[in-house]
C-alpha cells in the first residue's frame, strides 16, 4: 500500500487509515464481540495499515490498544479524540489533560501521534481555540501527544463551518474533513487551505451509509433531486454508470477510489467490522483512480451539493 505525507507532520502513513468509529466501529454496532474488532485491527496491521483512528466515545481505545500489543510503537500512528463537551457541558483545559490521561491508558501507550479535538461545531469553536488548544499544546509539550488535530461535525455541518473557520489558524496540524462523491464541498472550502498551510488531511465519510446502503442513497437522490441541487442521475438506479468494465468493481471501490485520488486529500479512513470488506477496501485504496471522465461526471453531478453527508 502506496504511503503519503501526513501535511507537514513528517509522518508517513499508509494511504489507508482504519476508522474505529462510524457507525460500525470495528463492528460492535453490528453485534460483534470484542475478539472479532480486535481481529480486525489484527488483520489491518497484517495488510499493511499503520494508522488507527479512534475516540474516547467510539469505546475501541481498549479495542485498538490490545490490536497494537505485539507491534513496534513507532511502526504505528494513533489517532484519538475528545469532545469539547464532556458531562453535558464544555470541558476544561485541566479536564482534557486527565481525558488525554485516560485515553494514553486504554490505548495501553505513553504517547498519542494525533490528538484531536473531536466534532467541533462552529459554536464552540472560539472556546476550544482559547480555552483547549492552550492545554493541547501542553500536552504536546509534555509529550503526551505528537500532534494537535480537529475534527469536524460533518452531519450538523455539511458545509464546513468550522474547518473554513479553523484553516485561519496556525495551530492545526491536522484535519478531519467529511468529503464523498455526493458532498465534494471540501474541495472548494477546506483542501486548498489545509494544502496551502501543509495540514494534514484524514477524509472521513468516503462511503458511510448512503454508499454502503441502496435503500439510504435512493433515499437521498430523491431528496437532492427534490431540491434541485442534482440533475441528470436515475432516481432508481443512481449511479449505475460506476458499476462497469474498466470503471469500478462496487459502488464502495468507486467511493474510496474517489476519495483517494483527490488532491489534496492524505489519508481515506475506512471503518469496518466485516474482514471481508476491509480486504475489498485495502484492495479498493490500492487501484488506480476513476476514469478521468467519470470523475468529472460525478464532480459535475454534484458540484452544487453541500448540505447532505451521506450519513
Ligand atoms: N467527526 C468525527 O470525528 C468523525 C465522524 C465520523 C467518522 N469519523 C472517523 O472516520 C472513520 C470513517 O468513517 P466511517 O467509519 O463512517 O466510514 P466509511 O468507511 O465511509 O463507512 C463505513 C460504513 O460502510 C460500511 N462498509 C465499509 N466497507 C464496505 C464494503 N466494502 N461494502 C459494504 N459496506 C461497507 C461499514 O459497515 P461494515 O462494518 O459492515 O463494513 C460501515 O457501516 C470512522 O471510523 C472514524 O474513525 C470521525
Amino acid at each position: 500500500m502506496d504511503s503519503v505525507a501526513l501535511g507537514k507532520t513528517g509522518l508517513t502513513p499508509s494511504v489507508m487509515g482504519l476508522g474505529c468509529g462510524g457507525h460500525s466501529r470495528l463492528g460492535l454496532s453490528h453485534g460483534k464481540s470484542e475478539a472479532e474488532a480486535i481481529e480486525i485491527v489484527v488483520e489491518a496491521v497484517e495488510l499493511g495499515i499503520n494508522f488507527f483512528d479512534t475516540a474516547e466515545t467510539y469505546g475501541t481505545e481498549e479495542i485498538v490498544g490490545i490490536g497494537l500489543q505485539g507491534v513496534k510503537r513507532d511502526s504505528v500512528i494513533i489517532s484519538t479524540k475528545a469532545g469539547v463537551h464532556w458531562n453535558d457541558r464544555r470541558c476544561t483545559g485541566p479536564e482534557l489533560h486527565d481525558r488525554v490521561e485516560a485515553s494514553l491508558k486504554r490505548l495501553k501507550t505513553d504517547y498519542i501521534d494525533v490528538f484531536h479535538l473531536h466534532g467541533v461545531m462552529f459554536e464552540d469553536y472560539a472556546y476550544a481555540r482559547e480555552e483547549l488548544v492552550p492545554a493541547l499544546l501542553q500536552l504536546k509539550e509534555a509529550g503526551k501527544t505528537r500532534f494537535l488535530g480537529i475534527t469536524e461535525a460533518f452531519a450538523p455541518d455539511p458545509g464546513h463551518r468550522t474547518l473554513s473557520q479553523a484553516v485561519q489558524d496556525d495551530c492545526w496540524e491536522v484535519m478531519m474533513v467529511g468529503f464523498n462523491i455526493l458532498n465534494q464541498s471540501a474541495r472548494q472550502r477546506v483542501l486548498p487551505f489545509t494544502k496551502e498551510k501543509g495540514i494534514g488531511t484524514l477524509c472521513m465519510f468516503a462511503v458511510r451509509r448512503a454508499l454502503s446502503n441502496d435503500d439510504a442513497l435512493r433515499e437521498v437522490i430523491d431528496l437532492l433531486l427534490d431540491q434541485q441541487l442534482i440533475s441528470d442521475v436515475d432516481p432508481d438506479n443512481p449511479l449505475e454508470f460506476l458499476i462497469a468494465k474498466d470503471v469500478a468493481y462496487s459502488l464502495q471501490d468507486a467511493a474510496y477510489r474517489f476519495c483517494r485520488w483527490e488532491p489534496g486529500m492524505d489519508i481515506v479512513l475506512s471503518g469496518s467490522g466485516n474482514l471481508q470488506h476491509l480486504r475489498a477496501n485495502f484492495e479498493s485504496l490500492r487501484r488506480p483512480p476513476l476514469p478521468a471522465e467519470i470523475t468529472e461526471r460525478l464532480t459535475a453531478i454534484f458540484s452544487g451539493v453541500d448540505t447532505i453527508t451521506g450519513n
